[in-house]
């Protein structure tokens, strides 16, 4: 069945979108590639790459130049077409799938019998169904269009090697819609690609990033109690974790990214009050973003009171997790942005992202005393280090000599303080 296909349009062309649409475009398929920015469109059909992901520049230009990727703002005939747009939330943290609405009833006029209609975007349960109701309130005739979900589960950074070693899973509304597309799947992943229904699918992937929410919750909890009762809080999880069967995570600044910190949500929605624990952890892990402000606050006064001037805080880091440049969901990036509202003191190194960045446009800074510095001015200029990310580039710094707090293990590994 799969050998039949030879046509996709991706919808989408960011973190997953692009890195698929170069991978299969790659494995002899020709693929119509379909975003609404148009420089977005036009930089791939530039060879070039918008976004940062390594590999992918190799990949999107031997695409680009075997002539089977061509990027567009507009869909066009296929014989499967992939979505993998945003599902964000609106306010109150209500799922937003607005966008896996518009990319469905753009394709609407270009599907036919036979086709494949998948949605990679990690979605609420029911959205694969959605997708069949707007297809048809479009005129489509569903009956013989084969719709299913595929949740995507790579690691940025690492997304050519995952996109084909991971194992997928595929739930199609009909058994015969998963049989088609597990088989288009296995035409280019080398995981195991397991079969299921549409709900399931979409749950499988709002549970592993809920799963991860709430051992994270448990672990920052655990640093908050640690601290009231001065213990270190990361020698207490390595001790911990010699037990064959304990396996805690790590604790941090609070927790971000645009899935771990969002997806939870989505079972919170519509899950109400039988998503207690859900939901709990996923305000525990926002509550310890306020709790760092906190202790922040009260040793910029301890220092004030000692200098007797306002004290130069350096927040360290404002990526949402070390290495990357990624500021989606940050909670170092909330909790500089909070500080520097009420200070005028507050400084910020991230070693990932350019020195110039303007920090009203691109941190959401407003400010004008804010500064981004590099490491070694805020070693040498500020009055309080504030370890938020832990990035390699902080690992061996000696602080030893300075006022810091360490919210994220990488200088307090084995000291008695937070
Ligand atoms: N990035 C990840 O690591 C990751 C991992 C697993 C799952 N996901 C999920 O995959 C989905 C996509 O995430 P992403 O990181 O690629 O997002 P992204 O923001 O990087 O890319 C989405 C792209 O879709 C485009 N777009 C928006 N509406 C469109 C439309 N109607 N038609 C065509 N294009 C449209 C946007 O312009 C953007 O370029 C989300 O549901 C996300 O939760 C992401």
């Amino acid at each position: 069945m799969a050998e039949n296909i030879q046509k996709i349009c991706v919808m989408g062309l960011g973190y997953i979108g692009l890195p698929t649409a170069a991978l299969l475009a790659n494995r002899g398929f020709e693929i119509h590639g379909v975003d609404v920015v148009q420089s977005t469109v036009d930089t791939i059909n530039a060879g070039k790459i918008h976004i940062v992901e390594p590999e992918l520049d190799v990949f999107v230009q031997s695409a680009v130049n075997s002539g089977r990727l061509k990027a567009d703002t507009k869909p066009a005939e296929a014989d499967v077409f992939i979505i993998a747009v945003p599902t964000p939330f609106h306010e109150g943290h209500v799922p937003n799938v607005d966008y896996v609405k518009s990319a469905t009833e753009a394709i609407a006029p270009f599907v036919k019998p036979g086709n494949i209609v998948i949605l990679e975007s990690t979605s609420p349960v029911g959205t694969t169904h959605m997708v069949e109701e707007v297809l048809k309130e479009n005129g489509v005739d569903t009956s013989r269009v084969h719709i299913a979900h595929c949740p995507e589960r790579v690691l940025p950074g690492k997304i050519m090697l995952e996109l084909v070693q991971n194992d997928r899973i595929v739930g199609g509304l009909t058994p015969e819609a998963t049989e088609k597309t597990a088989r288009f799947y296995e035409t280019f992943v080398n995981g195991t690609v397991l079969r299921t229904d549409a709900k399931t699918a979409e749950m499988a992937k709002l549970t592993e990033n809920s799963f991860r929410d709430v051992n994270i919750a448990f672990a920052n909890e655990l640093s908050i109690l640690c601290d009231k009762f001065g213990i270190n809080v990361w020698e207490l999880i390595e001790l911990a974790n010699r037990h064959p069967r304990v396996n805690i995570l790590q604790p941090g600044a609070g927790v971000g990214g645009h899935c771990i910190a969002v997806d939870p949500w989505f079972i919170v929605d519509a899950g109400g009050d039988d998503a207690k624990l859900i939901r709990t952890a996923r305000e525990r892990n926002d509550y310890k973003s306020e709790w760092v402000i906190g202790k922040i606050e009260k040793e910029a006064k301890k220092l004030e009171k000692k200098l007797k001037r306002k004290p130069v805080i350096a927040c360290m880091g404002l990526a949402f997790k070390p290495d990357i440049d990624d500021l989606r969901e940050s909670p170092a990036l909330y909790i500089t942005q909070r500080l520097s509202a009420s200070m005028d003191s507050v400084t910020a190194v991230e070693p990932n992202i350019p020195l110039e960045t303007d920090p009203k446009k691109k941190l959401g800074i407003d400010n004008p005393r804010f500064r981004l510095i590099d490491v070694f001015d805020a070693l040498e200029d500020a009055d309080l280090l504030v370890f938020l990310v832990a990035h390699k580039q902080f690992k061996h710094l000696d602080v030893s000599d300075l006022n810091y707090l360490d919210f994220c293990g990488v200088m307090n590994k084995h000291k008695k303080t937070i």
